[in-house]
């Protein structure tokens, strides 16, 4: 993950926008840099590699500017080199930025074509250019800014400062959090309390959509609609390195909102987001054409990430797949081929389960992958190869981040697969990797329902039992709900193939009990509105998540609809897990149940 720190300050800035840097290393980074304002210029200072490098090369050329900002960069677009390290610049205004620039092709062609001349291979430096290209029309840093913002798609958190200008910086936030520092006589921007711990704890942070114009002493923040609003300065308990919750009532709710950055963390490290292909970092020690079949190892929710991506082997790649519980695996004795492939998913590399059915898949032969959050834990390590998911620490007990970065890192394998397989064409590559290169800013889009959720989870929280359906991958989605529902706010919650709801749990139907159906129209999406009218029909509850058209078709009276962004069919599940999430979350918060330590249950569940 990219961090971002900024300083107005009142003496020299650059040792501490490095010592800020210091405190955000834990994100992961490949390269650095900063900028300040010198005699009215932007001077910058960057380094691949490690913040000592960044040192070294200050050491020898120091900065003296009061005013500046300073990046880790996580590479996305562009190797991690000096040329690509941020910040980026044009000639009036150096900015750094953690997220994904969508549109940055299209813009940097037009900015190309009004002869701007680019020095890196990087989204960002887009954005510098296209505020330029707004200051050299004579519209002041604010009003650049503001004009630009519009035209930027994706989910990003950006930070400016301009030349000539020793009493400005502005930042901006939409789907990367972005927080303001408040100081004595200055004033901080970071990319979370961590970085500006050694600053002040005197914090706030921007909501999505929202942008700041700071100078020593003030700070105006506007919301998506320009409006001038006011964020509440809170307390920062980030004093020291914890992971903290931000400024969230608990970790669960940071990492629900975490995952439009983070989702876009692992698809930088298995996509080229220029040419827009898969681009895999590591070598696979086997061909996919010669895979016969593939075996899908896990426990709980990354069980369900794994029964989520059979779909997507099989569509994708043709590739028969076989989706098993860890703990059920190697007691039933599968006849497996020696030389086919197990993918085996933990958040923690630790589940006793999971770890022991890789070791039963190693004696019999087979190439073992593992998707894990903890790339040095046990599963990790005696798997052959790994795919790590770059959620950053997940602490609370319910996975939530870690299971959609679980579904994008295996969204990327599938698709590598299908093109080994020859069974996808360099098109369908593109669509479904540009599909894919959508999903924070839709992410982003889903996490704006949360207030009309929060109401929601009240009705909820007065059941006795739930039922969750969903057809193709919104039917593994459908048992993650339940679980998630289960496990943190005690209430009995079941998930089912909508098809199957005629064959037993419709006599479970009555006005007592919520039906949540999760349906994003698609190609089956007239059978499930059967499956609701049936449910109707018998007094059910029904909560719909769908999206317009969805809403549009749906017959179903006394529904409540949770409306999702229009997106491609193949990864509804990375979105749709938003609302499920939520749901989940504020139920167990009405209950009053201990969200981050559910009774009973442990993170990660070490014994068999
Ligand atoms: C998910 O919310 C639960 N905490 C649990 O089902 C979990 O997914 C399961 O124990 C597997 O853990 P792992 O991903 O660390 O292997």
């Amino acid at each position: 993950m990219c961090g971002i720190i900024g300083i107005l300050g009142r003496g020299p800035v650059a040792e501490q926008l490095v010592d800020s840097l210091k405190r955000l290393e834990y994100r992961g980074y490949d390269s650095a840099g900063v900028a300040t304002l010198e005699d009215g210029e932007l001077v910058r200072r960057r380094a691949e590699g490690k913040l000592k490098n960044l040192e070294a090369v200050l050491k020898r050329q120091p900065l003296a500017g009061h005013v500046g900002i300073g990046h880790t960069r996580w590479a996305t677009h562009g190797k991690p080199n000096e040329a690509n390290a941020h910040p980026h610049a044009a000639s009036g205004v150096a900015v750094v930025h953690n997220g994904i620039i969508e549109n940055f092709r299209e813009l940097r062609d037009e900015l190309e074509g009004g002869g701007a001349t680019f020095a890196s291979e990087t989204d960002t430096e887009v954005v510098a250019h296209l505020v330029n290209s707004f200051l050299v029309k004579g519209l002041s840093p604010q009003d650049a800014v503001k004009a630009a913002l519009p035209r930027l798609r994706g989910a990003f958190a950006l930070a400016f400062v301009f030349k000539g200008y020793d009493d400005l910086m502005i930042g901006a936030r939409k789907g990367s959090p972005l927080a303001i520092g408040y100081g004595d006589g200055e004033m901080y921007l970071g990319s979370d309390a961590i970085a500006l711990a050694p600053l002040t704890d005197d914090i706030s942070y921007l909501d999505d959509g929202d942008w700041v114009v700071l100078t020593h002493t003030t700070a105006e923040v506007r919301d998506a609609k320009g409006d001038v609003v006011k964020r509440d300065v809170m307390k920062s308990g980030a004093s020291s390195f914890v992971v903290d919750k931000a400024n969230y009532r608990h970790f669960m709710a940071k990492e629900i909102h975490e995952q439009p950055e983070v989702v876009g963390h692992t698809l930088a490290r298995y996509l080229d987001m220029a040419s827009e292909r898969i681009a895999l970092p590591m070598k696979l020690p086997f061909d996919f054409k010669d895979v016969q079949h593939l075996s899908i190892t896990a426990c709980g929710t990354a069980n369900y990430a794994g029964y989520v991506a059979k779909y997507w082997f099989e569509q994708f790649a043709r590739l028969p797949v076989e989706i098993d519980i860890a703990s059920e695996f190697r007691y039933r004795e599968a006849p497996l081929r020696s030389g086919d492939l197990a993918i085996f998913i933990s958040q923690s590399g630790e589940t006793a389960d999971t770890l022991a059915a890789l070791r039963y898949a190693k004696e019999q032969g087979l190439h073992t992958l593992s998707v894990v959050n903890v790339p040095t834990s046990t599963i990790a390590r005696e798997s052959e190869v790994v795919m790590p998911t770059l959620a950053g620490p997940e602490i609370g007990v319910a996975s939530t981040k870690a299971f959609t970065c679980q579904l994008t890192a295996l969204a990327a394998l599938a698709i590598a697969a299908g093109r080994a397989r020859g069974t996808l064409t360099d098109a369908d590559e593109a669509k479904l990797v540009h599909g894919l290169i959508e999903l924070p800013r839709l992410m982003a889009a889903a996490l704006t329902h949360e207030p009309q959720i929060e109401r929601l989870a009240r009705d909820i929280s007065k059941a006795q039992d739930v039922l969750y359906l969903g057809r193709g991958t919104s039917y593994p989605l459908a048992l993650e709900g339940a679980l998630k529902l289960k496990e943190i706010s005690y209430i009995h919650a079941e998930g089912y193939a909508a098809g199957e709801l005629k064959h037993g749990p419709i006599a479970l139907i009555d006005e007592k009990m919520p039906v949540v159906v999760i349906a994003p129209y698609d190609r089956v999406f007239e059978k499930t509105v059967s499956n609701m009218q049936e449910v109707a029909a018998r007094g059910g509850r029904i909560i719909l998540m769908t999206d317009a058209k969805g809403a549009e078709e749906a017959t179903v009276d006394s529904m409540v609809t949770i409306m999702m962004p229009d997106m491609p069919a193949a990864f509804t599940p990375m979105v749709y897990a938003i609302p499920v999430q939520l749901l989940a979350y504020h139920t167990a918060v009405v209950m009053g149940t201990d969200v981050d330590q559910p009774r009973n249950l442990a993170k990660s569940v070490t014994v068999e």
